[in-house]
């Protein structure tokens, strides 16, 4: 199983209140499922994703990442896992402003270490241009239109080759055409052998996965099968 997790639990503290995001959530995840969550807002999706992708920690509960437990690191421990086999795409794109896509795309190498910048920004420009954006290296992230910028947020998410590729509401700030445009991206990396996990409050999204989560309330209220595989 390469992700196996068990009663996870997230809860904020927020002085008076204490918030139960996540209230023991137990699932498993295949190598090279395509595996779409949904549920309300505010049900955990989004704590949940931060977990799985070594964003964030749990309260309590086991994770097992690739035979890993990794409920328990920190820091530069859980920044290594997820450098490694993790690639994270979010709604908003989180691209830094200020730096040009090459920049922005060679960012997870520098954890590497051992490489240089030249092989870097090597590296980040092969993964712009497999992703149509071989004519944009250079601008920076305002510059862009919104498909565009997620494509970017993709390349940086693979210039790593993680095997896992979990995407938060990918297409929730595009329209629908450029959110297919996303979503055949998604589906062609998803071919090529990679495990993939969208959260998406789209069922035309969703039903590019061939299994659906359902989330209410901090746990899983429904996990099916959505058709065969495509
Ligand atoms: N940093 C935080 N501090 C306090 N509470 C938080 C924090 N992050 C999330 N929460 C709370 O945890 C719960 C789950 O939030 P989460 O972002 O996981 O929901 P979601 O399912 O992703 O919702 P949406 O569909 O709106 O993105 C919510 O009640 C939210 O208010
Ligand atoms: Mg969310």
């Amino acid at each position: 199983m390469l992700i196996a997790t068990r009663d996870l639990t997230k809860s904020y503290d927020l002085g008076a209140v204490e918030v139960q995001a996540l209230r023991g959530v137990s699932m498993e995840i295949s190598e090279g499922e395509y595996l779409a969550i949904m549920g309300p807002s505010g049900s955990g999706k989004s704590t949940l994703m931060h977990i799985l992708g070594c964003l964030d920690t749990p309260s309590s509960g086991s994770y097992v990442l690739d035979g890993s437990e990794v409920s328990g690191l920190q820091g530069r421990d859980l920044a290594r896992v997820r450098n490694k086999k993790i690639g994270f795409v979010f709604q908003n794109f989180n691209l830094l402003p200020r730096i040009d896509l090459v920049s922005n795309v060679s960012l997870p190498l520098v954890y590497h270490g051992s490489m240089g910048k030249a092989e870097r920004a090597q590296k980040a420009s092969e993964q712009l241009e497999r992703l149509g954006l071989g004519h944009r290296l250079r601008h920076k992230p305002n510059e862009l239109s919104g498909g565009e910028r997620q494509r970017a947020a993709i390349a940086r998410a693979l210039v790593n080759k993680p095997s896992i590729l979990l995407a938060d509401e990918p297409t929730g700030n595009l329209d629908q055409k450029t959110g297919r445009e996303i979503m055949d991206i998604l589906d062609g990396l998803h071919r090529e052998g990679r495990t993939v996990v969208i959260v998406t409050h789209d069922a035309n999204v969703a039903d590019h996965a061939h299994r659906i989560v359902r989330f209410e309330d901090g746990a899983v209220a429904e996990d099916r099968g959505n058709g065969g595989p495509r």
